[in-house]
């Protein structure tokens, strides 16, 4: 397959599974959408916010989703540019916040990241979540977005697999598998009252997830390579534990002691 084909099959493969999955997004994600992802995400963003300097509070959410951050962002008083590839997420996400498009705060814009162009040096935050992973060229659109950020801005990327989940010298089998079908099992149960009994049609990552295998990986290492080689005064990775089910799980505890954090994310400033 030529890096073309590559390509358009991954943003194919994204498009196709976000019309299906925009619907239920909110419902079907407990790994995202519970309580201590809502605390840990607030509290980072707050964090990014602080260490931006001459902060003017304009930011850039790429693959937005249903607004995850975006709606973080804007009760934080900035004013977001978001962009999706998927014309359903964004549907979503002009409604849930259409007040905010009404008093100018929210720009949505239904297009591939790759494809857009802004003028550099605009943005006081560059964010994304759960999104590197979908891209296909995920390097060369952090760098992209490098240019992107004014002197003094930063960038926040999160919800990316660690170098940890790959290496099986650092995974705990028995524990990994433990916490992995109790976090099934409790979903489960959450899915089956947060849907109310919806049918969820059958959903493919294998495709959209590019990225998130053990084949075909994040590689930390080249991110910081680009903070380095793009001058970036401030750069750090930050590896955690995520939370994956709205009923707590005791098993986390367990698998928090004993393994390392499955999840990474990046803070820099320009
Ligand atoms: C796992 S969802 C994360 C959504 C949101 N950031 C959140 O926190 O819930 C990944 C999002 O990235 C979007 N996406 C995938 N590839 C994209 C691309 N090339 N350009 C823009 N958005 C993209 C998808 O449509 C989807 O909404």
């Amino acid at each position: 397959m030529t890096h073309e084909d590559l390509r358009k099959r991954i943003h194919e493969a994204n498009i196709r599974l976000h019309e299906v999955e925009a619907k239920y997004y909110d419902r079907i994600h407990p790994d995202i959408i519970n309580k201590h992802e809502r605390e840990r995400t607030v509290s980072t963003l707050k964090r990014v916010d602080k260490i931006i300097k001459r902060n003017q509070k304009k930011a850039l959410d790429f693959g937005a989703g249903t607004g995850n951050l975006t709606g973080k962002l804007l009760h934080m008083n900035y004013e977001v540019t978001a962009v999706d590839i998927s014309k359903e997420m964004c549907e979503i996400l002009k409604e849930r916040y259409k007040r905010f498009i009404d008093i100018g705060k929210l720009t949505v814009v239904h297009s591939k990241i790759e494809d857009m162009t802004f003028d550099r040096n605009q943005f006081d935050m560059v964010c994304c979540y759960s999104v590197l992973h979908h891209l296909p060229d995920y390097l060369g659109t952090v760098r992209e977005l490098t240019s992107l950020v004014k002197k003094g801005g930063a960038i926040y990327l999160d919800l990316e697999a660690s170098p940890f989940s790959w290496s099986e010298s650092e995974r705990h089998p028995t524990m990994t598998r433990v916490r992995f079908v109790s976090d099934w099992i409790l979903n489960y149960l959450t899915r089956i009252i947060y849907t109310r009994g919806a049918r969820v049609p059958p959903l493919d990552y294998s495709m959209s997830d590019y990225w998130n295998k053990e084949t075909n990986h994040i590689e930390h290492d080249e991110i910081r390579n680009i903070f380095e080689e793009e001058k970036f005064d401030y750069y750090v990775r930050e590896d955690y534990y995520l939370y994956r089910t709205k009923i707590p799980n005791p098993f986390f505890y367990a698998y928090e002691a004993i393994c390392k954090p499955d999840m990474s994310l990046w803070i820099a400033r320009k």
